[in-house]
């Protein structure tokens, strides 16, 4: 359940009703780690942005740890640097940026070549698939969390446009709007709708979905090396004025070796600021 702010019982049962199921828990948000990785929540619940987080000033916090640089962080779009470029634009694209400025186009998109992973799934049904690059990026990427002696699970793949408005509309009649805005993506506007992103959990359901995950074994190897695999943390640490999300350590989004490994090494911490995008930290 989500840290402070679960759906209740009754809405959570209208989400598995509505065909949601974990998927709608993949939409929690740790909102306490805006204060620190170890805070308590605040009395009202809520968030307490801070005044460093309204700036693009990059934090190098967040896609994993790269490789130690003391340049301050570059904000240069990759051209130039890579050997491939992809469409940001384009849904089928390793780099379709979706974000609260960036809706899917087509907005109900569904990916053409969905597959269901060879990895450890604590979902079942669509959440368990992804597109088929990113199911093969996945596979390398458990492969190696197992080698190190992690255990990762597959808590939340791909959602439907269908999925998605179920997820969002739980939320806010759990919350209000304002607040289901910080946690979950309305649909069409949802990375997880593009197959190339997905929820990791540990297995075990230790704080699934919640603040004290970012401490879990799973994601603290995420981080440090899921760039070595193609994937970043989507929605790091304070960063949310740029991203729209608070800190979601579970939520890995693939964009290829290259160019994870790129942005780690520079350490950028958000896709926007990678391919000189604006901010995104709330619906036009
Ligand atoms: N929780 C992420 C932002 C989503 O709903 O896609
Ligand atoms: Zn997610």
């Amino acid at each position: 359940m989500c840290y402070n702010r679960a759906p209740s019982r009754r809405s959570f049962a209208t989400l598995l009703a509505a065909g949601a199921g974990m998927t709608a828990l993949a939409a929690c948000t740790p909102d306490n780690r805006l204060a620190s990785p170890t805070a308590a929540p605040s009395a009202s619940g809520l968030p307490t942005p801070t005044p460093t987080m309204a700036t693009t000033t990059a934090v190098p916090s967040a896609a994993s740890d790269p490789p130690p640089s003391s340049a301050p962080p570059s904000k240069a779009p990759p051209s130039g640097v890579l050997s491939q470029q992809f469409s940001l634009s384009d849904p089928t694209s390793r780099w379709v940026i979706v974000n609260k400025h960036r809706p899917l186009t087509p907005l109900e998109f569904v990916p053409p070549d969905l597959v269901q992973p060879r990895v450890q799934l604590a979902v079942s049904g669509e959440a368990s698939m992804l597109n088929s690059t990113t199911a093969g990026a996945a596979e390398k990427l458990f492969a190696a969390a197992a080698s190190a002696g992690v255990t990762m699970t597959l808590a939340s793949g791909y959602r439907s446009f269908q999925t998605q408005t179920a997820t969002y509309n739980g939320y806010v009649d759990t919350r209000g709007q304002a607040s289901a805005d910080t946690a979950s993506a309305r649909p069409g506007f949802s990375e997880h709708q593009t197959g190339w992103a997905f929820d990791i959990g540990d297995g075990g359901g230790a704080c699934s979905f919640e603040p004290c995950f970012a401490d879990q074994p799973a994601a603290v190897w995420a981080k440090a090396n899921a760039y070595k695999y193609g994937f970043v943390v989507r929605y790091p640490w304070m960063l949310n004025e740029i991203t729209g999300y608070y800190y979601e350590p579970w939520h890995l989004r693939y964009i290829g070796v290259e160019a994870a490994t790129d942005m780690a090494k520079r350490g950028i911490g958000t896709l926007e600021e990678y391919f000189g995008l604006e901010a995104a930290p709330g619906y036009p």
